[in-house]
């Protein structure tokens, strides 16, 4: 890959764009009685090795695995990696290569010391960067996988543009997230189908599976948590209690009365970055798609845990 084609340097926190904003979260505070939670809500399928900071499950876990399409001698990309642990996993899996980026420099700095304990640390690095703007050369990787971020970032078509910029072309991003029809207090606007977004923004999609059982137990784990609030706080303080339960809260409602979670669906979608010649051919087209869609270029049904998107005939 470009940027790095003479070799992955040694695991270690470097920066770009200068996005090390560092914003404080939930997200990096280290709470036993969270993993002992999520360890009972979701059993067998709790990663425990993998530590994540997200909802990804032992099955996701093989999913990207295979879904990436990826082996040895060849990068993948992840975007907000937090500490690494799902793509080191993926990273191992397959034989591969990982760029992790991340607006956390905590994070990044929990994933190196992880990719060395892996034995990885000389085919992985992890930079600060934004998603929207991670200054990484064009086509320079062969898969992306992103697990439960996308949600977090403000201009979700930017961060989608960059990632089908540094994807060689027909490269795969496989990642997962919510489809949300309204968003809790303090989180950024739902979107309620990625589909039309991931076509405007250089993608095919290949795949568009809503995981059936999976805000049944974040139900669970989120009301679990937030029962658990003063063993969190003897554990991490008032204040990283506070951001350990924020997203529960808010998400169940207990902040303004309104049940968010009855409005997400956690999503599992695998897309491919479309040549340039094609997106460039789509966007010509997209406009009158509805009424007079152009020869040799057929939308495939869309519909729930089936294939859907765009193909070329
Ligand atoms: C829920 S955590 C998931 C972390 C990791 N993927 C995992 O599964 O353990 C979301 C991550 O997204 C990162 N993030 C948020 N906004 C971002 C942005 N604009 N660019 C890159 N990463 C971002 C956060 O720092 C955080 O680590």
């Amino acid at each position: 890959m470009s940027g790095t084609s003479d070799g992955l340097r040694p695991a270690s926190p470097s920066m770009r764009g200068g996005a090390d904003r560092d914003r404080p979260s939930g997200w990096d505070v280290e709470s036993p009685t969270l993993a002992r939670i999520r360890r009972e809500v979701y059993g067998d399928e709790y990663p425990e090795e993998v530590r994540p900071r997200s909802f990804v499950t032992r099955s996701e876990l093989r999913h990207f695995a295979r879904e990436l399409r990826i082996g040895p001698g060849q990068t993948f990309i992840d975007i907000g990696c937090g500490q690494g642990g799902p793509s080191l996993w993926v990273a191992r899996e397959t034989g591969t290569s990982l760029v992790g980026i991340g607006v956390s420099s905590d994070g990044i700095s929990h994933a190196v010391a992880r990719a060395r304990d892996m034995g990885r640390a000389d085919r992985a690095r992890f930079e600060v960067a934004d998603a929207a703007a991670t200054e990484l050369s064009a086509a320079s990787f062969d898969a992306a996988m992103s697990v439960d971020t996308l949600w977090a970032i403000p201009d979700r078509a930017a961060a989608l543009r960059e990632v089908a910029r540094v994807l060689r072309p027909g490269a795969r991003f496989v990642f997962t997230n919510w489809d949300r029809d309204l968003s809790p207090p303090g989180y950024p606007p739902p979107v309620d189908d990625h589909r039309p977004l991931l076509e405007a923004t250089g993608f095919q999609v290949e795949a568009y599976e809503i995981q059936p059982d999976a805000e049944r137990l974040r139900r669970i784990f989120y009301e679990r948590l937030v029962a658990a609030r003063p063993e969190l706080a003897r554990e991490s303080g008032e204040e990283g209690a506070k951001k350990l339960t924020y997203g529960a809260e808010a998400t169940l409602g207990l902040i303004d009365g309104r049940d968010y979670l009855a409005h997400s669906r956690r999503i599992f979608v695998v897309a491919r970055a479309m040549p340039f010649a094609e997106v460039h051919r789509w966007s010509a087209f997209r406009h009158c798609f509805a009424h007079d869609r152009p020869p040799g270029i057929r939308r495939a049904p869309r519909r729930d845990g089936q294939r859907a998107g765009i193909t070329f005939a």
